[in-house]
């Protein structure tokens, strides 16, 4: 495949200030926001809530005026990310009650950080059947809060939840993800007063109300990713265009040690595979670490790898669902625990193949395009959660893709 590829609106970003909009008043524009079913749902959400959302491409208009702090069932059992909307509900109402996210194919997912940040913030957490209700009738205040692990999700929450709140929250062990810094700019941008995102403290000063904000949504770094790896794993070269390629150092550096020539040139990314892809050894962490949403895309590159690649995953404790589907193309995969070794090239062939999650889905698209023959893949509607207009995308890239009902 080769060719050059546009690159949209973080997934991971837009979600979240989807729901920091609820912590404001007025009318909110946000652009470059990717057109995925996990931003139609939390569309879904906010209005549920009261918000009137208006989303065509890329731009979306949000109007915060009264608000309620129940959500609908079936949207959080469908999206996790709609937790996200305890800390700002919290925040403003001083209750709110979400259905417990369902376990997902990618593990148990809890939510204990989150909960204990609310509760040294002051809130009192109820469990309702599969209801979770939080209350803080007096509204929340300020605390020093250290997390066992740096969750995206978490620290998330507790800065939103803390910009309305009584004095200062420090978190500490925070998560670093580029996202975070986009929370951090869009609630500043409202009147919020948030600094350290990127780094592992952040401090907020709580403020008596927040306005509206226009925002434009960073690039999406596992997009761009999926989309080298795409490139790399079909024996290609092509550009991925719009990104911040500071976000996917970790992935630059791991395809250049795979032997590929990689040029970055402002917001493009040029990747060219070698004659004989080198194998890796590699250890998902959290952001500045490998990212776990490419670990899967990174196998897929694996089976063409000449020699024995390794993964650890240290994450998700069930990410590895997919390697079934992968041993269907031909792939030699062993998994042991949280590690999965891969001994390439293997010469893949199409066939029949089920994506049970996002990221799984984007790996068997690899593969598939790497493989000889033809594949159908069921589970299109995981990777529609995650990759806007994909199969324009890919046969952008010269790739023989088509969606088939
Ligand atoms: C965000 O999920 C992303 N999702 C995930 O991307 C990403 O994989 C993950 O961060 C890690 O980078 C969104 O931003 C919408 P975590 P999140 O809280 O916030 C455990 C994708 O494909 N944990 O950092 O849920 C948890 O079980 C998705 O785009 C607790 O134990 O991730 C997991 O093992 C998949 N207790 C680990 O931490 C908690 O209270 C990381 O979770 C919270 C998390």
């Amino acid at each position: 495949m080769q060719g050059e590829v546009q690159i949209g609106g973080a997934k991971n970003s837009a979600l979240k200030l989807m729901v920091a909009a609820l912590l404001g008043q007025g009318a909110f524009c946000l652009e470059n926001v990717p057109h995925i079913t996990d931003v139609c749902t939390m569309a879904e959400v906010l209005e549920s809530l009261g918000a009137r959302v208006r989303f065509n491409a890329q731009r979306m208009e949000i109007e915060v005026n009264a608000l309620q702090g129940r959500t609908p069932e079936h949207l959080v059992k469908s999206m996790r990310a709609s937790v996200q909307v305890m800390g700002p509900l919290l925040a403003r109402l001083g209750w709110v009650e979400v259905a417990l996210p369902g376990g997902c194919a990618i593990g148990r997912r809890p939510l204990d950080i989150h909960l204990s940040g609310l509760q040294q913030m002051g809130a009192s957490i109820a469990l309702n059947g599969e209801r979770l209700v939080a209350r803080a009738p007096r509204g929340l205040r300020g605390a020093d809060i250290t997390f066992r692990y740096p969750s995206v999700g978490a620290t998330e929450n507790i800065m939103m939840a803390a910009v309305l709140a009584k004095g200062e929250t420090v978190i500490r062990n925070a998560a670093r993800e580029p996202e975070i810094a986009d929370v951090q700019a869009f609630l500043n941008a409202m009147g919020a007063r948030v600094t350290g995102a990127g780094t592992e403290v952040i401090r907020i000063e709580g403020v008596g109300e927040l306005g509206c904000a226009n925002f434009v949504v960073m690039p999406d770094r596992i997009e761009a990713g999926t989309y080298l790896l795409a490139l790399l794993t079909t024996g290609g070269a092509g550009t991925v265009c719009s990104v911040r390629p500071e976000h996917l150092s970790p992935l630059l550096n791991a395809v250049r040690s795979m032997g590929a020539e990689i040029a970055v040139d402002g917001d493009r990314i040029s990747v060219a595979a070698p004659k004989r892809l080198r194998p890796f050894g590699l250890v998902t962490r959290p952001y500045p670490g490998f990212p776990t949403d490419l670990q899967p895309q990174m196998v897929a590159a694996a089976t063409q790898a000449h020699g024995r690649s390794e993964l650890r995953e240290t994450v998700f404790d069930q990410r590895f669902g997919y390697l079934t589907e992968l041993r269907k193309l031909g792939a030699v995969a062993r998994q042991k625990g949280q590690v999965v070794a891969i001994h390439g090239p293997t010469k893949l062939h199409g066939t029949r193949l089920e994506a049970g999650d996002l990221r799984a889905g984007a790996a068997l698209v690899v593969a598939a395009l790497a493989a000889e023959g033809q594949s159908l893949i069921h589970g299109s509607q995981h990777i529609d959660r995650g990759y806007e207009a994909l199969e324009r995308k890919l046969s952008g890239l010269g790739a023989r893709i088509r969606r088939v009902e």
